[in-house]
């Protein structure tokens, strides 16, 4: 499609504009080239972001391309510009810090916050540039290794094409270089989980609370330039936040740098709720803000004021009558085998 109607076209399009035609989100074609089915990169984003560094993908290493396949769609990316030209932030490198100063230096915002109207960042999933930091990675271990290890049948050898968690076969993937038992490895993993998110939960829960004692604020009167130490340290902070959390297997990938990033949210969450309770203070406002019950899913949902029922109905009306009139329309023009 990218090739058909431009890859700028195809960027600018709304995400429902091609539904007849992309019936499989992800193909063959992704990741090899059909003649040989070599390995390749067939998304631009990648290729462009490499580029931009000095790099050449196609003088990657085989080793290389079984983690740089991934990395087409398992990372973080933003839409550029009017154009909304996909790009990925990688021009002065792939950690937290590096690409907050690219979004900081082209005064780039996804949202303005509701509440606290900081100018956010919304992480999509930084799940290749966070592995990275790893030992895995930094010990030349490949994405593939774990999640599409190799497999015989009928003595042949081959690459499980089922992606999915490498715990659901611990004897193909971590056992295939190292000793220790299937519980101790899968215990290494829970453990790092576990760790990570006593900090995740912390960090959740101030991040909250920043929010709302910053509208609280505004409320009472706080002039732009006031909010301005306020917001610069919300947007911080919840970046970091949703680099770790939005990045799936971080906290695996690279436990250090997860619980770095995290520790550092942390912080910054803490840091904006010192200087909101200063701009209170010169407000002439002490004491403690009320905060409102978000204890629940729900109660959170409401204290927003997100419409939980309309956003269900038009879910609802999505399934019942436009995903059947894509299908219809793709099985007519051969885009969809008929099996079901
Ligand atoms: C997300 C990327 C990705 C997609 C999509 C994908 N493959 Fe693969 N495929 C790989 C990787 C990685 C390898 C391992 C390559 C290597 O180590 O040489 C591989 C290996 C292969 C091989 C070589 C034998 C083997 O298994 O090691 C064949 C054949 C193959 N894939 C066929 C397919 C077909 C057919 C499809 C579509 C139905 C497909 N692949 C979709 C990533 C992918
Ligand atoms: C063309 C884009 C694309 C490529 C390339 C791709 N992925 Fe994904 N991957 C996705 C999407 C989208 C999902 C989420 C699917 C869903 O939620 O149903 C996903 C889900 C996953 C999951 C979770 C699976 C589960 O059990 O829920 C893992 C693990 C994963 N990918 C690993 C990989 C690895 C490893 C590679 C490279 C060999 C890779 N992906 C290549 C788009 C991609
Ligand atoms: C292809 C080989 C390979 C595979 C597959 C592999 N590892 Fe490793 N693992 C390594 C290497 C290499 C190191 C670094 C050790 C060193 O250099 O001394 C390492 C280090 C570790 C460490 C210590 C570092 C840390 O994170 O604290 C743990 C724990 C670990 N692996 C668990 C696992 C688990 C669990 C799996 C499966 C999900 C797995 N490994 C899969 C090669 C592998
Ligand atoms: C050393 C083994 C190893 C390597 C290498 C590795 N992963 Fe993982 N990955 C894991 C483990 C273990 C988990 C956690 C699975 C679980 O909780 O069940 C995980 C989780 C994930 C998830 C979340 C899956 C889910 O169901 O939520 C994604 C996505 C993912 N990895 C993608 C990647 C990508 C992309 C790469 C390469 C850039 C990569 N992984 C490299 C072991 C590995």
């Amino acid at each position: 499609m990218m090739q058909t109607v431009g890859i700028e076209n195809f960027y600018k399009a709304k995400w429902g504009a091609m539904g007849s035609e992309i019936v499989n989100p992800i193909g063959c074609a992704d990741c090899h080239e059909p003649e040989k089915m070599n390995l390749q990169i067939s998304r631009p984003a990648l290729i462009e972001a490499f580029e931009r560094q000095g790099r050449d993908i196609k003088q990657a290493s085989l080793q290389e391309m079984r983690s740089s396949v991934c990395a087409q769609c398992h990372v973080e990316y933003f839409f550029k510009g009017e154009g909304k030209y996909l790009t990925f932030p990688w021009d002065k490198g792939m950690t937290v810090e590096t690409m907050e100063t690219y979004y900081d230096e082209n005064e780039y915002a996804d949202y303005t916050h509701s509440l606290s109207k900081a100018p956010m960042l919304k992480a999509q999933h930084p799940d290749y540039e966070l592995s990275q930091m790893g030992i895995h990675a930094q010990r030349g271990v490949a994405c593939a290794d774990c999640h599409m290890p190799y497999m015989s049948e009928g003595g042949v050898k081959f690459s499980d094409h089922h992606i999915q968690s490498p715990l659901a076969m611990i004897d193909r993937t971590c056992q295939v270089c190292h000793r220790e038992t299937e519980e101790t490895l899968r215990n290494n993993v829970y453990d790092r989980q576990r760790k990570a998110n006593e900090i995740r939960n912390r960090l959740e829960s101030e991040l909250a609370t920043a929010h709302i004692e910053a509208k609280f604020a505004w409320e009472k009167g706080a002039t732009e330039a006031q909010m301005k130490p306020v917001l610069k340290a919300l947007r911080a902070a919840q970046w970091r936040w949703d680099f770790a959390v939005a990045s799936h297997g971080g906290a695996f990938h690279a436990p250090q740098e997860f619980q770095r990033i995290l520790a550092h949210g942390l912080d910054n969450a803490m840091q904006a709720r010192i200087a909101t309770t200063k701009v209170l203070a010169s407000l002439g406002f002490t004491g403690d803000v009320p905060l409102p019950d978000i204890s629940t899913k729900g109660k959170a949902q409401a204290y927003i004021g997100l419409d939980m029922a309309s956003e269900k109905q038009l879910k609802d009306e999505f399934i019942k009558t436009i995903v059947p009139e894509w299908l219809k329309k793709a099985k007519e023009n051969n885009r969809l085998k008929d099996k079901n």
